[in-house]
């Protein structure tokens, strides 16, 4: 009579231990990183590939969930990811929200500066390219902004359009997902470099001048600690009122799709900003 239970337990244990999304999935990063190299100066787009080539790469998509995929073997580095600012909270407290410099709001800037150094060693540069690329990202995610006790909503456990999934994960990918009809594998994270560049520039070619003006830092280098606060309370702000304000409490078949098409644009413009402001601060550091 044991065993039906310990192999049930055994399977929910295996469904428990599933990563946890910790970013924009592959997908988001890949296609800021799209819009990204799509916009540097002649100077940037040099250095950038002359550290890629020390991998033999050539996009900024690439390497653009590095973080990502060596969480698990450097855990420290998981709360580099996000910044748990309380949901009811207005804005970022440093003292409250970021004590030791844990957090995205402190590590971006870290590393915008180690990518910035001359002095600094070539591969420790592509180091600090690969952070810079992948936080720029995580950092325009609401739910990498904002906590309620339930680690970014990854303890909020819903169905989206019929599949069993997390409020934090359809933030990460599902959402991006259902309007593009982009599938990453969710077992190893692969997903297709050509349809995402397509998106991407796609994406950016809708993009505003006047609002990628808004977007673009007078002082990306020398204002990075300040516009990574703004990028955070913004996000933080959507998280307040669409990732957690749009979402209803009682859940029937069907909730998703008026939550989608308040959430795509969001996550649209999220995507576009972080693409743009990661242009902005590489080509302030790399000049
Ligand atoms: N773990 C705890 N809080 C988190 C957040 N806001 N985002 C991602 N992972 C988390
Ligand atoms: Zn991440
Ligand atoms: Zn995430």
């Amino acid at each position: 009579m044991m065993r039906f239970p310990r192999l049930f337990s055994l399977l929910a244990t295996l469904l428990l231990v599933a990563p946890a999304a910790l970013a924009w999935g592959p997908e988001g990063h890949a296609i800021v990183a799209d819009i990204a190299q799509r916009h540097l100066t002649p100077e940037a787009r040099k250095a950038v590939l002359a550290l890629l080539a020390r991998e033999g790469k050539t996009r900024l998509d690439q390497v653009s969930s590095w973080p990502d995929e060596i969480r698990k073997d450097h855990p420290q580095t998981g709360p580099w990811h996000y910044v748990d600012t309380p949901l009811r909270a207005p804005d970022y407290s440093r003292r409250r929200d970021c004590p030791d410099g844990n957090c995205i709001v402190a590590r971006l800037p870290h590393f915008l500066r180690v990518l910035a150094d001359r002095n600094a060693s070539p591969q420790v540069r592509l180091e600090a390219l690969k952070w810079v690329v992948h936080l720029v990202g995580d950092i325009h995610q609401p739910l990498h902004n904002a906590d309620r006790h339930d680690r970014g909503g990854n303890d909020v456990k819903l169905v989206y359009f019929g599949h069993p999934t997390n409020l934090h994960r359809i933030w990460d990918t599902g959402i991006l997902e259902q309007h593009t009809g982009l599938r990453m594998n969710p077992v190893n994270y692969s997903f297709d470099h050509a349809a995402t560049l397509k998106v991407a520039l796609r994406m950016d070619s809708r993009i505003m001048a006047a609002q990628r003006m808004q977007w673009t830092p007078a002082h990306p280098l020398a204002d990075i600690d300040a516009e990574a606060v703004q990028w955070s309370d913004h996000a933080h702000r959507l998280a307040q009122r669409v990732a957690y304000g749009d979402l209803p409490a009682r859940r029937p078949d069907g909730w998703w799709f008026a939550y989608q098409r308040k959430a795509w644009p969001v996550v649209r413009d999220q995507l576009d900003a972080a693409g743009v402001r990661l242009a902005a601060v590489l080509n302030a550091a790399l000049r």
